[in-house]
């Protein structure tokens, strides 16, 4: 017999009272969240089968190339939130503008939400784990009003909630409503997911670090001597750290929040921005992080108190334990 979990729904309707101020709203909306990630999940299982692996043909409006779970899950995504009134807009790293819900059943909605809909899509043909990055505000434009760039150019530090799921050896949907982080396993069998990692804290301190080595040379100073310090030998902290990178932010940011270690993405001379994207990416597991103990930065700012100028910026990110970002921070001050 198995224990008896907590199912996820429980847990969000157990967890309103949590909020004074809401009606229900936010519940139903991560219940939509939960929805989809369900059906992307579907589709992911069968990808090999149902001849949806591969490209689709096109760019994004960032110049990448697009798979054809990209689109998928993209699609999935916006219309089982437009199938349900919670929230008056969605803004997704696939789409160059936000779509506006401006029809009598989403107009008065107070959220809006921001989307990676599949994270790691390179991931895809290859049966590594990808995932779902989401991030939800509450609007700042009037009710009753079409949703405005404003609504959506919210620095992170004014997040409702964030999470991810992710679709690795088993799917795990991780949340946070601003008070702490809770992981849920989902049973296929069942077809719910499962409170499996209650209260999840990120280790102060770690031994993984996980930044694309390739791009070594391209690195600003602070970054590669920071690499230096992990690779030397010091037993007395335990260096040198193991490197471990799989090239989906998704699966890089859980297996370092369980186990401790510190991902970066910096500025190179490819990315002079960095690569990853502040409101789709960055906020929502700078939010994540710090709610588990750990800590983000762009290497000098906290990642939460950045103000973004447009929908698809992109920043440097160093995310993780809080010691070992810490450390990485020190690195580029100094430099
Ligand atoms: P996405 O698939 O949503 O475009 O994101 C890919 C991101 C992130 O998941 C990953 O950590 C990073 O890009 C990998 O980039 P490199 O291949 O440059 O290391
Ligand atoms: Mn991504
Ligand atoms: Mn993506």
């Amino acid at each position: 017999m198995r224990r008896r979990h907590t199912t996820l729904g429980e847990f969000i309707i157990e967890n309103q009272k949590d909020f004074p101020y809401a009606k229900g709203e936010l519940s139903a909306l991560l219940s939509s969240i939960r929805l989809a990630g369900k059906m992307v999940n579907q589709e992911i299982n069968k990808a090999g089968l149902a001849e949806i692996l591969g490209k689709a043909g096109n760019d994004n409006v960032q110049g990448e190339e697009q798979m054809k779970l990209d689109v998928m899950a993209n699609e999935l995504f916006i219309s089982t939130l437009r199938n349900r009134g919670e929230i008056c807009g969605l803004a997704s790293e696939e789409m160059e503008d936000f779509v506006i819900f401006n029809d009598e059943m989403h107009q008065d909605a107070k959220y809006v939400v921001l989307i990676d809909p599949l994270d790691g899509s390179s991931n895809i043909d290859v049966n590594v784990s990808v995932g779902t990055i989401f991030s939800i505000y509450r609007r700042v434009s009037k009710p009753g009003s079409p949703v405005t760039l404003e609504d959506f150019l919210q620095p992170g530090n004014r997040q409702v909630a964030a999470g991810y799921l992710i679709y690795g050896t088993s799917t795990i949907l991780v949340y946070t409503t601003g008070n702490g982080v809770n992981g849920f396993t989902f049973d296929p069998g069942i077809g719910s997911f499962f409170l499996s990692h209650p209260n999840m804290k990120a280790p102060e301190e770690g031994k993984i670090y996980s930044i694309n080595e390739g791009n070594y040379v391209h690195f600003p100073n602070g970054v590669k001597q920071y690499i230096k310090w992990c690779q030397e030998l010091d037993e007395s902290d335990g260096r040198p750290l193991t490197s471990r990178y799989i090239g989906s932010l998704v699966a890089d940011f859980h297996r370092n929040l369980m186990k401790g270690g510190i991902y970066i993405y910096p500025t190179g001379t490819k990315a002079p921005k960095g690569k990853l994207r502040l409101l789709y990416e960055c906020n929502p597991m700078a939010f994540l992080i710090e709610q588990a103990g750990g800590k983000a930065t762009d290497g000098f700012t906290r990642i939460l108190d950045l103000q973004p100028e447009e929908l698809h910026q992109r920043v440097p990110f160093f995310c993780g334990s809080k010691k070992m970002v810490e450390k990485a921070e020190e690195f580029m001050q100094g430099h």
